[in-house]
């Protein structure tokens, strides 16, 4: 729907698809899993105030709410327009892409063109998220409900950049958690991750490195049958 910082929109096709009619993304950001399978029932759910208030936004806008907003020409300000507190968080994250947090001044990266192109794609695809339940809050005060579990939190090691960041979560607790989850389990991080026992899945070209985006999951995916070297 709008583009964030970590969002799993160039790898979600590799994921195994829900086995459940209930996803929870109990780190939603943009919930590219979610939007994935937008007809099941969905729960978001994510710390960061300025994401789930954007998500609410977007789940009670119509069509005509989103593309009567502005478009800014490079170097224009959100601040000059005549717009609501979460208005200007939403565009925030228009106006630039890809960023942890919304902006306030627009780009010459994203154009007025490209910017129009995005609302109008936001604006047709209002109608899938009409149904899903959105939650402020900390993935550990959830229910431990049957449902597939998308679990995609900040990187341990490289997940710093975020409002709601790794140094505030405790990976051995992290992992007794997701592991105790009734239902399907996917969590999602990178093979530097010492946390679980993470099988490889696809190698990503971030803006400055090369990372390998890697899996677990308490059912069988394609990603289980490592190459075991034998001593001869
Ligand atoms: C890697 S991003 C999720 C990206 C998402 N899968 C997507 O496709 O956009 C991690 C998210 O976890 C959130 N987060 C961090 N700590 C959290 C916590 N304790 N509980 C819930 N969400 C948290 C961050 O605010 C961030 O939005």
């Amino acid at each position: 729907m709008f583009s964030y910082y970590g969002s799993k929109s160039k790898v979600v096709n590799y994921y195994p698809p829900p086995k459940f009619n209930k996803i929870i993304e109990p780190f939603a950001g943009s919930a590219r899993y979610s939007l994935k399978y937008w007809q099941n029932d969905v729960l978001l759910v994510d710390k960061y105030k300025v994401i789930i208030d954007v998500w609410k936004y977007l789940k009670s806008a119509s069509k005509n709410d989103i593309l009567k907003l502005p478009r800014l020409k490079s170097g224009e300000n959100l601040n000059d327009f005549c717009l609501s507190e979460i208005e200007k968080q939403f565009l925030g994250f228009i106006i630039v892409g890809g960023l942890e947090s919304p902006r306030q001044k627009a780009g010459s990266f994203r154009d007025t063109q490209k910017q129009n192109q995005i609302l109008k794609n936001i604006a047709n695809q209002l109608f899938k998220i009409k149904h899903w339940e959105i939650k402020l809050g900390s993935y550990n005060e959830l229910e431990n409900e049957e449902a597939t579990w998308f679990i995609d939190p900040p990187y341990q090691f490289g997940g710093h950049e975020y409002k709601c960041s790794n140094k505030q979560i405790d990976f051995n607790n992290l992992a007794e958690w997701c592991k105790s989850r009734n239902g399907q389990i996917i969590v999602c991080e990178n093979t530097k991750a010492t946390w679980m026992d993470f099988k490889p899945m696809i190698k990503m070209q971030g803006c400055i490195h090369k990372t390998t985006e890697a899996i677990w999951s308490n059912y069988r995916t394609n990603y289980d049958n490592v190459q075991i070297k034998i001593e001869l």
